[in-house]
């Protein structure tokens, strides 16, 4: 398959390409994956609203992410070892994704230092961190800050890989000398992020303004999943969240994002602003997202499967198909701009 018409096709080729260790790291999910699939189930189980014979003028995708213009609601989540997938890496994502005029973020410890990836971007950059060390949080947001990059996502799901079964079948580990691009010239903070001291060293509700404190960047909560951390965000001044079970590769079981975004819109809508990512895969589900009061959505493995396939033109083409997709579901269900997307554009069978 040389053309591929949906994400689908891309992971079937992505598949292909990548070795069978790494191409489980990136599919899988924790534990039984019941999450996995029901990040995707809970999108079909959504029903779309056609608004038949409307008047439609050219299609307006373009929006706002803390007061940046993207072109298309549509965002690059963070991946880690994306060298996995692409010796380009977090550099061949920043050029995609600019490509079509949206925004990357970068995972804690990449492969690329943020220099270099601020170098390649067109689009706008946030960072996504780990806290694994104050003084490696402190060093990695300051840099971040100084090379361009326009949010902090802090993630708070838990630290890297959940439970998944797969790696530990696999024995998978990429090896740590291949992270940390920024920390090759500080062996002692190298030595602090040790991925051993992790679960030790975890965010907690009053660091939140330390984090703050460290830039000018606004602060983005990645990894809601309920209405109460939700609140909690917004009652200490975090500027956005990502409504997000991280692709359900911490905790299985959980609600898919979509399942739990509008309990979480309708509780903090007015107060933050909201992004979904998990299982999204076709124009509908944006769609959908947007309806249930997301602001924008991210794309997690797709990133990686366009990586694979073709470094920054693989990662370009996953988007375009993604915006194809979403301008003909708006041109066949009658609307002409995404700010007019509304609850009202689909039913929910569980509420
Ligand atoms: C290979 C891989 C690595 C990831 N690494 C990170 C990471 O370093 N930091 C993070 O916050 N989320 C990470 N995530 C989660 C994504 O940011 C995102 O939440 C998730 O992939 C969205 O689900 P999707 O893959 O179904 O689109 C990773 C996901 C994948 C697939």
């Amino acid at each position: 398959m040389s053309n591929p018409v949906s994400l689908y096709d891309m992971e079937s080729m992505a598949k292909l390409r990548m070795d069978h260790t790494s191409w489980e790291y990136v599919a899988g999910g924790a534990t039984d994956e019941i999450t996995l699939r029901r990040n995707r189930e809970a999108f079909g189980e959504i029903a779309i609203n056609p608004r038949f014979l409307e008047e439609l003028t050219p299609h307006e995708l373009s929006t706002t992410v803390l007061g940046q213009k993207i072109d298309l609601p549509i965002m690059a989540a963070p991946t880690g070892a994306q060298f996995l997938a692409h010796p380009d890496a977090e550099v061949g994502v920043a050029r995609g994704a600019g490509a079509v005029g949206t925004l990357t973020t970068v995972a804690t410890g990449a492969s690329h230092t943020v220099e270099e990836i601020a170098r390649a971007a067109s689009g706008p950059l946030w960072f996504q961190l780990y806290h694994l060390h104050d003084d490696v949080t402190e060093f990695m947001v300051k840099k971040a800050a100084a090379a361009g990059f326009s949010a902090l996502c802090l993630t708070i799901d838990g630290v890297g890989g959940g439970p998944k079964e797969r790696d530990a079948r696999n024995n998978f580990n990429p090896g740590a000398e291949r992270f940390w691009a920024d920390l090759r010239e500080r062996p002692d903070l190298l030595e602090k992020a040790k991925w051993d001291d992790r679960h030790s060293r975890r965010p907690t509700w009053e660091k939140l303004q330390w984090f703050k404190s460290l830039s000018s960047m606004p602060l983005i909560a990645k990894g809601i999943l309920t209405p109460r951390d939700a609140e909690k965000c917004a009652d200490r001044g975090v500027d956005a969240i990502v409504v997000s079970n991280h692709g359900a590769r911490v905790i299985d079981t959980t609600l898919a994002s979509i399942e739990a975004l509008p309990a979480i819109a309708e509780a903090v809508g007015d107060r933050v602003e909201i992004y979904l990512d998990s299982g999204v895969r076709r124009g509908t589900d944006v769609l959908k997202a947007l309806a249930l009061g997301a602001r924008a959505v991210l794309v997690g493995r797709p990133i990686m499967w366009g990586l694979a396939i073709d470094g920054a033109a693989g990662v370009q083409t996953m988007f375009e198909i993604l915006k194809g997709e979403l301008e003909s579901v708006m041109n066949f269900t009658g609307v002409s701009s995404i700010h007019d997307i509304d609850p009202s554009m689909v039913t929910l069978n569980w509420r």
